[in-house]
């Protein structure tokens, strides 16, 4: 079975077209960053313009790259996202499952990023453990089989993509932060300042507020000395929160005894998360999957993948077309 997916939740207007739930035919990513970039961070209303702008010209250019393959449903993220930005996605997917009289399917961005880990690794197969360190959120979920997962842990303050952006802007660095503190600790020393973490014990709960203050507090005492190291502030930011994220998560794997992690969601592209997940991953004997870096942040490989599970584990709804599954487009949160 072959689906269209669209996902415009916040700034990345995004289709593609993946086969079987595993196979990206092709995907399309139309950036927004150069609108938002001057107002550093994402302006709502911007981005539903922008998305309405870029839709046609995205699901185009995934169609036209496969002129020869049909599609058997749609599928939409149904949310959490900017209101404004969603139904820009909604209303295009169910026009076109309508006109082709085949079904469209609503999917929640966080089990999302959780698939992006299963497109293009056909040999991962639940359960295992789900960790989505995005821009919005920070969860850690069991995920047991499909549709059925189990909530560990979350952030209880800023996400881990937000501490990202929030310190990148404190230290002067470009829209999105994530990769410009990612891009300026590849020359810095990770253990020049020892930044405070949060472990929260007794849950598998996360906080990134207090690293976030820490930071602006050593900028504050340090910068008027003239000794501050824009490099060193990152990577040492970036170690503390990598050092975290990565000794929970495998605790955790440990504790209920999974031997797979899938890492999702736009921090999941940070190189050092990446590296230290991997070599920790192996002194553990846990398997480590990560998306490839295009399926890391926003795009709609891991949307129509979810849909593809969605529809193979609830037959009834293969039957159904266009509007008849509306109800799966409610702007709901993550259950
Ligand atoms: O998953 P995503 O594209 O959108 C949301 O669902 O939020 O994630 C965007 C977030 C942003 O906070 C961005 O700064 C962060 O992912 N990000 C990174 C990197 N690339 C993107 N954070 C750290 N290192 C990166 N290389
Ligand atoms: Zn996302």
């Amino acid at each position: 079975m072959t689906i269209l997916g669209i996902e415009t939740s916040c700034d990345e207007t995004a289709a593609a077209l993946v086969r079987d739930g595993r196979t990206v035919l092709h995907s399309s990513v139309a950036s927004q960053m150069s609108v938002h970039r001057p107002f550093r961070g994402v302006v709502p209303e911007l981005a539903s313009r922008a998305h309405t702008e870029r839709i046609n010209a995205v699901i185009e250019a995934v169609l036209n790259h496969r002129p020869e393959t049909s599609f058997d449903a749609v599928a939409v993220t149904r949310g959490p996202g900017l209101v404004g930005c969603l139904l820009v996605g909604a209303v295009t997917a169910q026009i076109i499952a309508r006109v082709r009289h085949i079904p469209v399917v609503g999917v929640n961005h966080l089990e999302g990023h959780l698939f992006a880990g299963l497109v293009e690794h056909a040999k991962l197969k639940p359960p295992f453990l789900g960790l989505i360190v995005s821009g919005g959120h920070t969860e850690l979920v069991i995920f047991k089989g499909y549709g059925r997962y189990t909530r560990l842990g979350a952030t209880r303050d800023d996400a881990a993509g937000e501490a990202f952006d929030k310190v990148a802007n404190k230290l002067g660095l470009s829209f999105p932060g994530g990769p410009a503190i990612d891009r300026a600790a590849a020359k810095g020393n990770p253990h020049a300042i020892n930044f405070p973490r949060a472990w929260i014990p007794g849950t598998w709960d996360f906080s990134f507020s207090g690293i976030k203050t820490s930071v602006v507090t050593y900028l504050e005492k340090t910068i008027h000395k003239g000794r501050v190291s824009i490099p060193d502030i990152a990577a040492s930011f970036q170690e503390a929160i990598v050092d975290v994220v990565v000794t929970k998560t495998l605790k955790a794997a440990e504790h209920y005894g999974l031997r797979s992690l899938v890492v999702g969601g736009g921090v999941a592209a940070n190189r050092r998360l990446r590296h230290v997940f991997v070599e920790e991953g192996k002194k553990r004997k846990i398997q480590i999957f990560l998306p490839d870096l295009a399926f890391c942040t926003d795009n709609a490989a891991m949307i129509a993948s979810a849909a593809y599970y969605q529809l193979k584990h609830n037959p009834k709804k293969k039957n159904q077309q266009g509007m008849a599954v509306e109800a799966d487009l409610k702007i709901s949160n993550w259950k």
